[in-house]
Order: structure tokens, then C-alpha cells, then sequence
């Protein structure tokens, strides 16, 4: 394999050691990235080992295609929340002894400045992860209500200033279009009073990208789907790094493990429990801290199909 990947894979190790239980199994990378979980996993599998990549960015799975050249490999361009639908047209549906998932951007995608996630460099406001959807950053922030602009910035990064950042960007909007990285990042600066070493601009930016991504639902959507195309005893494990995350990922086992304790909250548990939990939440070590500053959020969930 030529291969060289300029990702920081988080809990690499870690996620090693919990996914990989069969070394001649079928596994689904959900979040190829620049493939360096994807990398480890071929690594771990033996000759009759298959590895399946997904990643809704064109630019990984072209990646994926010119690097890894290995009969037990094949790149698939989607979102992950078509699991069931690229299982069943793989003829793989049951067959799967282990998923992992690593969510959120890819540093690629954040140090290519013309993505438009980062407000390090000015670039146009776009912010898709697959750039053939329509819905880009700059459409949305210049068309979208004041208060849809308000709840989109609190629901999805805790934004506290969130009215006054929809705000002052529908002032500003009124007067000329927003259509750059560092012209949004100037109006969210101007419209609270900040303090502290992270940029004020910081969470608008996490929670428009996590919109125009449909971040959340694509979640939810992916882990139905990921229970039905496991086998028994195949693995599901979670790498999440926001709050919102972290909450979609617990919901989701707390539902499908047994017990009731969801009825106590007004959740139905599924009549057949179909996950038990494996060990406990995994967090990055200090070192992997210290050396990559994206994984200091990180937790890991690691799951077991029993239904
Ligand atoms: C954190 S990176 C993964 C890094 C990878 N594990 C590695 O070691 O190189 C997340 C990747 O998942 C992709 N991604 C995020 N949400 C996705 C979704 N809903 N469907 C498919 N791919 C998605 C992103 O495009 C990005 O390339």
C-alpha cells in the first residue's frame, strides 16, 4: 500500500482494540477521512478480511481511491446515513462484524481554507462536507429568519450571545451580502463582548457547519441503520466530540440495551433489547492531548450486537 496520511486519527489504538474481533471480518469505516483508522484496520485484517469506507466528501474518497490500492478494500461516496442502503446493495446487510465512527470534520477539510469551515484564512462561506448539495453557508446565513439564525447558533454549539449574533448578522446582511469566512467571523466579534484565548466566532461557525451538514439527523438516521447491518456479536464504535454528540450516541444505547430505565423517562425501550454497552465511555490519554488538541473532546462508546 503507498500510503501517507496527514490526519491525526483519534484513540487510534483505542479503537483498534475494540472494533476489530474477527481478523477475517467484514468492517465498515463510516468516516474515512484521510483513512487513518481505515489505514490500521486493513493493517489488523488478514487476507479474507474486507473493509468497506464510507465519506460524503468527494475529496477523501478520491483520496481513498489514488492511496489505497488493496483487493480488500472499497470506498463508497455517501452520507452514513445511507448505511442500510450501501449494505444492502454490497450484499453485506448482517454480514458486518464491526462499524466505526468518527464524526465531525477532518483537518483536511479544516486547513483547505477554500472549504470555508475555518475563519484562520479568508475564503468563501460554503462549509459542505459533500459539495454536491446545494445548501451552502453563505445561502443560508443571507436567506434564513433572524430567529432561525438565533436557534440554529443556540441549539447546536450553546451559543449564549445567539440573538445577538442573528442579530447583528441580519443587520449587516441588509446592508451587503455576507459571503466570507472572515466577514461573518468580524460581525459575530463586534456583537458580544468576549474574553478568553478561544476566537468568539468560534461556536457560530461549529453550529452553521453542523446545520448545513445536517449533522445530527445524519447521526441518528446512521446508528438505526448501523444495528440492522451488524451481525450478531459485530461492533459499533462511537468517537464523538460535542455535547449534542455525545447526547445522540447515549440515547441511542440507553434505548437499545437492556433494562428499563427509559421507561422512567417516557422513552420506549425497544421490546427486544439489541446492544449491550462494552466497557465504559474511553477518553483520550494526556499525550494524545497534549499531541492533538482536536482529541481533547473526544469520548468513545463502544457497543455489542445481541438482537
Ligand atoms: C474526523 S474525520 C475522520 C478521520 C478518519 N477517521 C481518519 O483517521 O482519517 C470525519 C470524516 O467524516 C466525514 N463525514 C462526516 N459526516 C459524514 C456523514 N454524515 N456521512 C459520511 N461521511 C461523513 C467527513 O467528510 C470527514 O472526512
Amino acid at each position: 500500500m503507498n500510503y501517507q496520511f496527514k490526519h491525526h486519527s483519534v484513540l487510534l489504538e483505542k479503537s483498534m482494540d475494540a472494533l476489530i474481533i474477527d481478523r477475517c471480518g467484514i468492517y465498515i469505516d463510516a468516516t474515512f477521512g484521510r483513512g487513518g483508522h481505515s489505514a490500521e484496520i486493513l493493517a489488523r485484517l488478514n487476507s479474507q478480511g474486507k473493509l468497506i469506507a464510507i465519506d460524503r466528501d468527494q475529496a477523501a474518497i478520491d483520496y481513498a481511491n489514488e492511496n489505497i490500492n488493496d483487493i480488500r478494500f472499497k470506498a463508497v461516496h455517501s452520507n452514513y446515513s445511507e448505511i442500510r442502503e450501501i449494505s444492502n446493495t454490497l450484499n453485506v446487510t448482517g454480514k458486518i462484524d464491526g462499524i466505526l465512527v468518527d464524526c465531525g470534520v477532518s483537518s483536511p477539510q479544516l486547513d483547505d481554507a477554500s472549504r470555508g469551515f475555518s475563519f484562520a484564512k479568508d475564503a468563501p462561506l460554503d462549509m459542505r462536507m459533500d459539495q454536491t448539495q446545494n445548501l451552502t453557508a453563505e445561502l443560508w446565513i443571507n436567506e434564513a429568519s433572524e430567529s432561525e439564525i438565533a436557534d440554529t447558533i443556540y441549539n447546536n454549539a450553546d451559543e449564549r450571545y445567539s440573538r445577538k449574533i442573528a442579530k447583528a448578522i441580519c443587520i449587516e446582511r441588509a446592508k451587503k451580502r455576507i459571503k466570507s469566512t472572515l466577514e461573518l467571523a468580524e460581525i459575530v466579534k463586534q456583537s458580544i463582548r468576549h474574553s478568553g484565548p478561544t476566537h468568539p466566532a468560534t461556536r457560530t461557525f461549529q453550529a452553521i457547519r453542523v446545520h448545513i451538514n445536517a449533522e445530527y439527523s445524519s447521526l441518528t438516521k446512521m446508528l438505526e441503520g448501523a444495528v440492522d447491518v451488524l451481525k450478531v456479536g459485530g461492533r459499533l464504535v462511537m468517537i464523538s466530540f460535542h455535547s449534542t454528540e455525545h447526547l445522540i450516541v447515549k440515547r441511542f444505547i440507553q434505548l437499545n440495551r437492556p433494562g428499563n430505565e427509559n421507561l422512567k423517562r417516557g422513552l420506549q425501550t425497544p421490546t427486544v433489547p439489541r446492544l449491550k454497552r462494552i466497557g465504559r465511555v474511553v477518553r483520550p490519554s494526556l499525550v494524545e492531548m497534549r499531541q492533538n488538541t482536536r482529541s481533547r473532546s473526544a469520548q468513545m462508546r463502544i457497543v455489542e450486537k445481541i438482537a
